[in-house]
């Protein structure tokens, strides 16, 4: 089917890669692993929040946006991702950061700071509120006659999940042109989006095989809620004809480990192992915690020896550095 794609920019680089991981499959000892390379995305727009970006951008641009105002953690990826696309295009950005002030300026942060995106520092307290903090700021804005354009945390919405439909569709192309049949994808969740965006284009390419989103904060049931939320507006706003099936949704629970952003030694150990044997740099945060999980269901047979899986490396690099005590 030929998807109809609503207005975007082109910011990243793609199509990225799909590798075969033969000496991690090996080290696993069970199914078959690939790794679709969205870290391969840019630079300073490294991961799979510049796909999303893509379309948020592209409405703020039409906008004529002055200023672009999103929200994370203090390490967020997604705000990194946004400060670096807002200063290519001209656009002032203005992040509200769950963390202090005074943290060491490393990793996405540092980032964040030479795009001179103007930062909020928030309580987690606060933050829990952030999309009233960011009204409120986009409200000031407004009153000094700027244009604000408010985008939500990791540009999880309808409009961002294009990101992923269209990171579905190039990879369909690419699986067809090597003839490369996988059996699985699997990919990190944190804010939903990029996951609903993958089932949003299953649905729409009618994709034979499972997609399974790890969480690495919260639980599966907020999770499915969050998804289900997701592909319900996209289908409202954009693609009445979308046959959603909220039970294609496949949440795999358990592996939030110590908690959002903290890191058990197994989690540290798989990070290492991977960038050992192929030379691959995951984060800690995200795809280290999925590819902890990837490793994990493999050992308890629950993906059998002889499935080929499709691992989503969706990026994180920069959140490697503030964690550098936890490795050596
Ligand atoms: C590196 C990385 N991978 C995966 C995710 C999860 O994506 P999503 O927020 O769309 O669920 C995020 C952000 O949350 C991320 O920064």
């Amino acid at each position: 089917m030929k998807i109809n794609y609503t207005d975007r920019l082109c910011f990243a680089h793609l199509p990225t890669p799909i590798q075969p991981m033969k000496r991690l499959t090996s080290a696993f000892e069970g199914a078959k692993i690939w790794m679709k390379r969205d870290d391969y995305t840019g630079i300073g727009v490294s991961g799979n929040k510049i796909r999303k970006l893509e379309f948020l951008l592209a409405e703020a641009q039409k906008k004529q946006t002055d200023v672009v105002i999103t929200c994370g953690g203090i390490q967020s990826n997604h705000a990194r991702a946004t400060a670096v696309a807002a200063a290519k295009l001209g656009m002032k950005s203005h992040l509200v950061l769950n963390g202090s002030r005074t943290v060491a300026r490393d990793g996405n942060l540092m980032i964040d700071l030479l795009m001179d995106a103007e930062i909020t520092y928030v309580t987690p307290e606060e933050y829990a509120d952030n999309l009233n903090i960011m009204a409120g700021i986009a409200h000031d804005y407004r009153r000094q006659g700027k244009t604000a354009y408010v985008i939500p945390e990791g540009g999880s919405n309808a409009l961002g999940a294009w990101g992923y439909v269209a990171a579905l569709d190039e990879t369909m192309q690419q699986l067809q042109e090597t003839d490369l049949r996988i059996d699985l994808m699997i990919c990190a969740v944190g804010s939903g989006g990029t996951y609903a965006g993958l089932q949003i284009g299953a649905t729409l390419l009618d994709v034979n095989f499972e997609i399974w989103g790890v969480n690495v904060c919260d639980d599966a049931p907020f999770f499915t809620k969050v998804v289900d939320q997701i592909a319900s507006e996209f289908k409202k706003r954009y693609y009445p004809d979308l046959d959603w099936q909220h039970n294609r949704i496949k949440i795999i629970d358990g592996f939030v480990g110590k908690g959002y952003g903290l890191s058990s030694q197994e989690e540290i150990d798989v990070i290492k192992q991977l960038a050992r044997l192929e030379g691959v740099l995951v984060d800690p945060v995200y795809t280290g915690k999925a590819l902890f999980a990837l490793k994990s269901l493999i050992h308890r047979g629950d993906i059998a020896i002889d499935k080929k899986v499709l691992f989503w490396h969706t990026g994180g690099v920069f959140s490697l550095f503030p964690k550098r005590d936890l490795f050596f």
